[in-house]
């Protein structure tokens, strides 16, 4: 059995003590959290143990599982791999490119294995798609959110759109070329909304909205590529594809359309959607790379690229803000 620690129980703190008391590898030996009020509840609730000294907490544990605010990442990340230990750190892997260059070098140097909590990797919308070839030309994707003064230490770019430059460079295998981007802040010191276009090397073109301060919420994803359209809810767990049909394609529900190029017939489809708790799934699949000696499947590196595309559309955005 893996021995986790959770360091911050707040909001999220909570889904993750919920989910590892579900996971057969793996027991909760504690907590640590400065709060009193948060801490007490979370005693009461878990019959857990509080550790009033984070670091006697890591040496209890094999898995350091961070989940306090963004700006403690670092420091939190940096004490659990110099004692050997396994982290999960929660997205924005840390606050600033120079913390997340140094994480990944002590991972590097190290013999521990550290996974960020980019979760939507694991949505059951996402995962439906995993038969299906993805080589999108065009991606469209909105993230809206109502407002929550929680997750405001950082711009809506590091909140939510992470979520989504992540999954982007899931799948687009090339280089970016330029990013253009603009963003207001509305409620906060940062940018509450931002509209980012990301183009790659080998011609496609992503265009990002997020939001956090939108009257409904909405996390959506729409790829095309040359034979299909893909749409992925992310909220709502539902996936869809619109394609050219194929003489593969038996049994299928397909309908005519006259072109200037004569008929087509065009399919549509909802590939099964798995009935999965997708937090579960995260700490389940970071418990069995431990376990298997086996690359973690959102490691440093990934968390670190997506950080690197979100300074640098911050930048953008505040280069056209300095110049308007
Ligand atoms: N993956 C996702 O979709 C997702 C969603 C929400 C939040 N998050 C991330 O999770 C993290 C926590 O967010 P939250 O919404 O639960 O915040 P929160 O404010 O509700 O909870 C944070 C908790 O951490 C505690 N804390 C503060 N300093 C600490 C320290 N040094 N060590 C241990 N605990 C400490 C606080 O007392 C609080 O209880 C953030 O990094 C956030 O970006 C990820």
């Amino acid at each position: 059995m893996l021995k986790v620690g959770v360091f911050g129980v707040g909001h999220l703190g909570k889904f993750h003590l919920n989910n590892w008391k579900e996971i057969k590898t793996t027991e909760l030996v504690g907590f640590y959290d400065p709060n009193d009020d948060i801490a007490r509840e979370v005693v009461e609730k878990y019959q857990l143990t509080r550790f009033s000294d984070p670091e006697q907490l890591m040496d209890a544990c094999d898995i350091v599982d961070i989940v306090a605010p963004t700006p403690m990442h670092f420091s939190l990340c940096e004490k659990a791999i110099r004692k050997g230990r396994h982290v999960f750190v929660e997205k924005p892997l840390a606050s600033s490119m120079a913390e997340a260059r140094e994480l990944v070098k002590l991972v590097k140097e190290s013999n521990v294995k550290l996974q960020v909590g980019h979760v939507e990797r694991f949505n059951p919308a996402y995962l439906a798609l995993q038969g299906t070839k993805l080589n999108p030309l065009f991606i469209e994707v909105h993230r809206l959110a109502q407002f929550n003064p929680r997750g405001t230490e950082v711009s809506v770019i590091l909140d939510l759109m992470i979520h989504d430059i992540d999954i982007i460079l899931s799948l687009v295998h090339s280089e970016v070329n330029n990013i253009s981007a603009s963003g207001v802040a509305v409620m906060t010191d940062t940018p509450d909304i931002a509209s980012v276009r990301i183009e790659f090397n080998n011609g496609c073109v992503a265009n990002l909205t997020s939001s956090r301060i939108s009257m409904k919420k909405m996390r959506k994803m729409r790829l095309f590529q040359k034979d299909a359209y893909i749409g992925i809810d992310f909220l709502n767990k539902k996936t869809e594809i619109i394609k050219l049909k194929t003489p593969q394609d038996l049994d299928v529900f397909s309908f005519d359309i006259e072109t200037p190029n004569g008929k087509k017939t065009i399919v549509l489809s909802n590939p099964s959607v798995p009935e999965v708790n997708a937090m579960r799934l995260e700490l389940e699949k970071f418990a069995e790379a431990i376990l298997t000696n086996t690359p973690t499947l959102v490691s440093e590196v990934d968390g670190f690229r997506a950080m690197d595309i979100a300074h640098q559309i911050l930048q953008k955005i505040k280069h056209n803000s300095i110049n308007t």
